[in-house]
């Protein structure tokens, strides 16, 4: 079974810099032999968390847009690779959205994850680590790259001349697709039971 590759574009805008990026590392997992998928949020529907809890219940969110539908490919993905633009040295609103709304109740542990950025300047390693914090905290694997996966551009495609990023969103990919078919024949036994917190291990005790 081949390598399932999500890359999800979180530019406001359709064939932007960011989408440019995030398809170049498809492209490259792909010629590992990874079959991908390409969603650009510009093209989706995905409003605001409301901060109900709903989700925690439901294993979904309750809110009627396209959120439930990217959750439920993000699920069955091996591996997922997140782009963002920097807004205001921040993740973009859209991306922001669906960290936040997918935050509760989307169980990802185990699987690869990476993420790209786009920047005309200023900002981007800030959130390339916004970016990898929601990927640490869903307790995926973060390849390393030989040099952080950003780049800088401002019209859209102007992406396309900053070849150091062509190179590190090439190279991202490749390690995404590769680590990630280790994994799927290899599954991490990763378990969704919260660790025991209640005893308290001083120290000099033995780890049990
Ligand atoms: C609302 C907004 C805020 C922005 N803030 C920043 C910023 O803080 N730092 C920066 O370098 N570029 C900033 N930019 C520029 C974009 O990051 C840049 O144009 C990038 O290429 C957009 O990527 P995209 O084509 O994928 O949307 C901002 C753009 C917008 C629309």
């Amino acid at each position: 079974m081949k390598t399932r590759v999500l890359g999800i574009s979180g530019s406001p805008r359709m064939s932007s810099n960011t989408s440019i990026l995030v398809e170049v590392a498809l492209q490259s997992a792909e010629e590992v032999g990874a079959k991908t998928e390409f969603l650009e949020l510009a093209d989706l529907n995905i409003g605001a968390c409301e901060h109900c809890s709903e989700c925690s219940k439901l294993g979904r969110c309750k809110l009627d847009d396209d959120l439930n539908k990217i959750a439920n490919t993000m699920k069955v993905a091996d591996a997922i690779i997140l782009g963002s633009p920097v807004h205001y040295a921040s993740v973009s609103t859209p991306m922001k959205n669906l960290m936040d709304r997918t935050g509760r109740f989307l169980h990802l542990e185990g699987k690869i994850g990476a993420g790209i950025v786009v920047g005309r300047r200023s900002g981007t390693d800030l959130v390339l680590t916004h970016l990898q914090f929601y990927l640490f905290v869903k307790e995926m694997i973060i390849p390393g790259n030989v040099n952080w996966p950003v780049g800088f551009a401002l019209n859209p495609g102007d992406i396309r001349a900053d070849t150091e990023a062509i190179f590190m969103a090439t190279q991202l990919g490749n390690r995404v697709a590769t680590l990630a078919s280790i994994l799927v024949r290899n599954p991490v036994p990763w378990s969704h039971e919260p660790r025991p917190l209640d005893k308290k291990v001083r120290f000099g005790d033995e780890w049990k």
